[in-house]
């Protein structure tokens, strides 16, 4: 991987995001690299990729859409209402432009940590459940301790349990629910037999 000058990127990302994103960024970040642990993955690239998951968390609302045209980003009907899901599709853009981050399974990881998707590579199932895990989640999310335990033995599973919470509450908000977020669900439920 390479070279990565720590300090300079945490020193970044304290300076744009507000306390309690920064606080999650750093909950996420070693929340990976400790899933990566158990599965024999790179530990650094998980660890990177957690902290830059929502590097473009501070692009502020009115500013996510023009700057998508801006860099020819394709923005969904979904999206267009729903912009808080942009930061994905963003923050592949920071984090290769602002970050110098070239890794495409690290880039993978940041665009598809909110909805998730078929078929997602190790690194990508590590962030998306680091995400939904890490411990700062605690003061305003309940997750059983189930789904903490399987990050660490099945990700498949865990992802699927993961998906599976996120698809029932966004079922009944009014919230419109991405499709990928469905088609994960779909893909890793049948996998899973849950
Ligand atoms: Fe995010
Ligand atoms: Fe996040």
């Amino acid at each position: 991987m390479q070279d990565i000058n720590w300090k300079e990127i945490e020193e970044k990302l304290k300076d744009t995001l507000d306390e309690e994103r920064f606080r999650h960024t750093l909950g996420v970040s070693y929340t990976a690299a400790a899933i990566a642990m158990a599965h024999g993955y790179d530990v650094q690239k998980a660890r990177l990729a957690g902290m830059l998951h929502d590097c473009a968390k501070s692009v502020p609302k009115e500013k996510r859409i023009p700057m998508c045209e801006e860099y020819g980003i394709e923005v969904s009907e979904c999206e267009k209402e729903n912009t808080g899901l942009l930061h994905s599709k963003l923050g592949v853009m920071i984090a290769d432009r602002i970050y110098g981050i070239s890794d495409e399974e690290i880039l993978g990881s940041i665009r598809w940590h909110t909805t998730g998707r078929p078929e997602m590579s190790i690194l990508e199932q590590i962030i998306y459940i680091a995400d939904y895990i890490e411990p700062n989640r605690d003061t305003y999310l309940e997750i059983p301790a189930e789904i903490r335990q399987y990050a660490f033995s099945d990700l498949d599973r865990c992802c699927a349990m993961i998906m599976k919470r996120i698809v029932g509450y966004l079922g009944s908000s009014s919230k419109k629910k991405d499709e990928m977020t469905e088609k994960a669900c779909d893909y890793y439920c049948t996998l899973t037999g849950i």
